[in-house]
């Protein structure tokens, strides 16, 4: 199945799961960049604020033609117990080019199943397979199992 991951990560984690998934599925990977500066405390503030109030961003262009791929699995850290604000924005702009969708996040301890409902909600398409990790378990490179239970599930679906 020729499958694109999209990702947005502000401090590497999400990202570390991503590359380990474009691995797994032999897949074309794109991180997702936006035109905002969230770093350090005040992009922390800013990013808490634009996810309560579900703002949308302007992100850089994307490089990959997402109509030319079966599957696209989206990653997202949690903010404010949903998804961050760059791929909420990315959902809302490309969404009727999206045809099967799985999800991943990363979280600091809770929120990833409103942050799933929420982008399917988006999308009006449920994911084939979806999976979080916390922050702790990806530092410590404790994904394997969630990873490989993610890809049987998308193998098999
Ligand atoms: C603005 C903001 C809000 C966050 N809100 C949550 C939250 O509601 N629940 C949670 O478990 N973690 C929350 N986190 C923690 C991140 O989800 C977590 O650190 C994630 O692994 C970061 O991924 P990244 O390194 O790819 O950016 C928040 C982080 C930020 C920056």
């Amino acid at each position: 199945m020729k499958t694109l991951i999209l990702f947005y990560s502000r401090t590497g984690m999400t990202k570390k799961v991503a590359d380990k998934l474009a691995v797994i599925f032999n897949a074309d990977t794109e991180e997702i960049y936006d035109t905002v500066n969230r770093s350090g405390a005040s992009g922390y503030l800013l990013s808490g604020r634009d996810a309560t109030f579900k703002k949308l961003t302007t992100l850089k262009p994307l490089i990959h033609n997402i109509n030319e791929y079966e599957l696209v699995i989206i990653g997202t850290p949690v903010w404010a117990w949903t998804m961050s604000t760059p791929v909420r924005t990315l959902l809302t702009e490309q969404k009727d080019k999206i045809n099967k969708v799985a999800f991943f996040c990363t979280q600091g301890g809770s929120g990833a199943e409103k942050a799933f409902i929420q982008m399917a909600q988006l999308l009006n398409k449920k994911p084939i397979a979806s999976f979080s990790l916390l922050t702790k378990e990806v530092a410590q490179d404790k994904m394997s199992d969630v990873i490989n239970d993610f890809a049987t599930k998308i193998n098999n679906s």
